[in-house]
């Protein structure tokens, strides 16, 4: 008997979501975010998901309700999530409410260590939801995010 929620402990990919301005990387404020393209980001998520045996599906949306719909999606067809909330980490209820319904692991990752920077930044409606937070590793905290995600899921293989 086919059971959707054991088939995609077993077989899904994991959702690697960015948001709003991320498509940007490399040429936004390299000084904060690095050199990286998001190119480059969903190439180290393609290659680090394989070494730990997981596929990765990489989206990026500059639209709050396209991110909650993959938010949504990743209920049924997805392992667990990594999501660069961008700004919407400091402003969207809407998305924070996705992530809690989720029922899959959720690591956030920012770039830049946003407790150093303005303090508007300081706080994120996704980390209390989030089962960890990596900042301030540059596009190795995609790395570090994978690696974790890949641990909280080994339980459910
Ligand atoms: C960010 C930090 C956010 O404050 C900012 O709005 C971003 C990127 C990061 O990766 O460092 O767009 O999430």
């Amino acid at each position: 008997m086919p059971n959707p929620a054991t088939d995609r402990a077993l077989a899904g990919p994991v959702l690697v979501l960015n948001g709003p301005n991320l498509n940007l990387l490399g040429l936004r404020e390299p000084e904060i975010y690095g050199p990286d393209t998001l190119a480059d980001i969903e190439e180290l998520c393609h290659h680090t998901a394989a070494e730990y045996g997981l596929t990765a599906d990489v989206r990026q949306s500059n639209h709050e309700g396209v991110l909650i719909d993959a938010v949504q999606e990743a209920r049924t067809a997805h392992r667990g999530i990594v999501i660069n909330p961008a700004g919407y980490s400091h402003t969207s209820v809407a998305l924070r409410d996705a992530l809690a319904a989720a029922e899959v692991p959720v690591v956030e990752v920012h770039l830049s260590n946003i407790h150093r920077r303005e303090e508007f930044r300081h706080f994120s409606y996704v980390s209390g939801v989030a089962d960890a937070v990596i900042c301030g590793a540059g596009a190795h905290g995609y790395v570090l995010a994978l690696a974790h995600l890949a641990r909280l899921l080994e339980g459910s293989r």
